[in-house]
């Protein structure tokens, strides 16, 4: 796995370059280095500590303006931390120094959010992607791994979606990620830069923000039911998902950094199994062994898509993707995540 990059190496070795400025504490510069975007998120984060526990160097460039201190408690020196926007080329030229692979996940997430502020969801969606790819294909960087999204698909009836269907993306976050597909296919085609993009279907697990208006449905059922509060679903609550635990989001990233005819594809990651909203708020409620109270029922939102599932076939082939922790076993973990957080912060007295 160790990929040194030459040119830096090189650079170093004739001591124009400063090693401790590139490198955290504790590592040299013959491991592969990973640029993590919006690893302070809930998805970047969990790539970030996975990365450190196989023993890669790790570089993260986030804003913190939907990611958390607490996503990176503990890591201190063993990442590079760099604050910046994606919206600003220059910083992100900067982070791009000396790396081998890029995950890019930053963005603003939630299709609720786009509908209210298209704008902004496409200059940090498409523009900060194009950013990253520009930066990437002048540091020669080996690949580029990006967040894209099952919603592209839009509410077209047939199920399961296979990569081989026509978009139809109904929202702007969704076009902003139909967007960031087509860039990443341009820049393999036009310039051989690498590049590999990921569908997530709804993921979720540990580090995923319960609080907030954007908030995701999972950690706001689960935190309601802590609290003992009535959960609000938009829509009859018969809308379904296929929910894909954060760890095979993990995996999926892992393997398509080096799988072999990746390059230039776009893949499904999900679980290929779907889940009502009522039916994970039951699942929700058996867990934690309580009666909940009925949820309340507001009217479907803009842009909301009825049912989603997933053809996960072309990921398992391409990339080796197992997608091994199914909904069952993975709500369970999330929701010990979840006590946990609660039991801590009421210690804490907060
Ligand atoms: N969570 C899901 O179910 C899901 C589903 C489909 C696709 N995705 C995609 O996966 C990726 C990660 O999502 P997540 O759920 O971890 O969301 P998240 O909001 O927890 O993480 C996104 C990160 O990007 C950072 N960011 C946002 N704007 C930025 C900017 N201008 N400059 C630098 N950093 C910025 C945020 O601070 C945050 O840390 C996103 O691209 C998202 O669109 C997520």
């Amino acid at each position: 796995m160790a990929c040194p990059n030459a040119r830096n190496a090189g650079r170093i070795a004739r001591g124009t370059m400063q090693v401790d400025r590139l490198y955290p504490a504790g590592y040299g510069p013959f491991m592969a280095l990973y640029l993590v975007t919006g690893g302070a998120g809930f998805i970047g984060s969990n790539l970030v500590h996975a990365l450190l526990a196989r023993g890669e160097r790790v570089r993260v460039l986030d804003d913190f303006s939907t990611g958390r201190e607490v996503n990176l408690e503990g890591l201190g020196e063993k990442i590079d931390l760099h604050r910046a926007d994606l919206r600003d080329l220059d910083a992100v030229r900067k982070a791009m120094l000396g790396v081998d692979y890029v995950l890019h996940q930053g963005a603003l997430g939630s299709v609720p959010r786009s509908v209210a502020d298209p704008l902004t969801t496409d200059r940090v969606n498409v523009l900060g992607t194009l950013h990253v790819l520009v930066a990437a294909r002048e540091a020669k960087v080996k690949r580029v791994v990006a967040a894209s999204s099952s919603s592209i698909y839009g509410d077209t009836p047939t199920l399961p979606k296979v990569e081989t269907m026509m978009l139809s993306p109904r929202s702007p976050y969704a076009v902003s990620k139909a967007a960031t597909e087509q860039y990443l296919k341009a820049f393999y085609l036009s310039y051989g830069l690498e590049t590999v993009g990921l569908r997530y279907f709804n993921v979720f697990g540990p580090r995923q923000d319960p609080n907030g208006e954007y908030a995701a449905v999972i950690p706001r059922f689960v935190a309601a039911t802590l609290a003992g509060e009535a959960v609000t679903i938009y829509g009859d609550g018969l809308q379904s998902r296929d929910f894909c635990f954060v760890d095979n989001v993990v995996e999926a990233n892992l393997k398509a950094c080096t799988a072999e005819g990746a390059a230039g594809q776009a893949f499904n990651i999900a679980c290929g199994e779907r889940t009502t909203l009522l039916e994970v708020l039951e699942q929700i409620a058996k867990a934690l062994g309580k009666a909940l109270p009925p949820p309340r029922l507001l009217p479907a939102r803009a842009g909301d898509v009825k049912h989603s599932l997933a053809d996960i076939d072309r990921a398992r082939q391409v990339l080796g993707y197992s997608g091994a922790i199914k909904f069952a076993e993975g709500i369970t973990r999330a929701i010990s995540y979840y006590e946990d957080m609660a039991r801590a912060a009421r210690s804490a007295g907060r």
